[in-house]
């Protein structure tokens, strides 16, 4: 990996403790107005808790302070609403578009065994080719169909391609066995929340997956979504960054 991939994995990963807090805050682009994200002022209070902000570029150009000092990871793929099929996706943003956002990172959605897999899992390799041109991660993030089952042998399988393609890093769901899916896949694997669930229960699978190997989250609608956004973020960040039980981080969670 040359310097310019390193560094900027570094903007994403902090270097003191390998791992990664990334807000997700990219749903808009297949969404629309999300709960938690109709208003993107909601988001602002929770940007410099996290290491990184997943984003497109509509939101990053419009909503987000240029003076931030969370790095970007930018989401480059789209196409399909959730009206349409979703595996339906392209790449939508150039690599020029990313670098001229200052972005530390690209990511994109590959959807394995469901219909349009073959054009998604090429189009992950041609985002790699030109991203290294430039000194560019690439996320791939496994999505997940509704007819999936989403254990340990599918999501390692998603992970595996993912990286066997060249992502540097991969984003997926967390699972029983989730060190399988883990030590199977040659790079740091972050985990999405999905959908919203009790503080108790969100905090608890991050510390879950943090003990089986993960590197840390990529985590949208538990944190925005939560009663308590800031409190929330504080205390994924707890168990990340930490090491703190999930016990611990709803004490942190829960104070206002
Ligand atoms: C899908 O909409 C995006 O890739 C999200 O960034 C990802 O699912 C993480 O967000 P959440 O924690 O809400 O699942």
């Amino acid at each position: 990996m040359d310097f310019g991939i390193k560094n900027r994995l570094s903007r994403i990963f902090n270097p003191k403790t390998g791992k990664t807090v990334m807000l997700a805050v990219d749903h808009g682009y297949f969404q629309g107005p999300t709960t938690g994200l109709r208003d993107m002022k909601n988001v602002i209070p929770l940007v410099p808790y996290a290491d990184s902000l997943f984003v497109t570029r509509g939101v990053l150009r419009n909503c987000i302070d240029p003076k931030t000092d969370t790095s970007i990871c930018l989401r480059v793929s789209g196409g399909p609403s959730i009206l349409g099929e979703l595996t339906n996706e392209d790449i939508t943003t150039s690599m020029e578009e990313a670098i001229r956002l200052n972005a530390s990172g690209v990511g994109m959605s590959i959807f394995v065994g469901a219909p349009n897999e073959d054009r998604t899992i090429a189009n992950l390799g041609r985002l790699v080719n030109e991203a290294e041109r430039y000194g560019m991660p690439v996320l791939a993030i496994t999505a997940v169909g509704k007819d999936m089952a989403r254990d340990a042998r599918y999501l390692g399988l998603a992970c595996r391609i993912a990286a066997e393609i060249g992502a540097h890093f991969v984003k997926t769901y967390y699972c029983d066995d989730f060190h399988k899916v883990v030590e199977g896949c040659p790079v740091p694997v972050v985990i999405a929340g999905g959908k919203k669930i009790p503080e108790t229960d969100a905090l608890q699978m991050t510390e879950d997956a943090i003990k089986a190997g993960a590197s840390g989250v990529d985590m949208g609608r538990n944190i925005f979504q939560s009663d308590n956004p800031v409190g929330m973020i504080k205390a994924v960040r707890a168990i990340v960054h930490k090491g703190a039980s999930a016990k611990e981080a709803l004490e942190i969670y829960k104070k206002r």
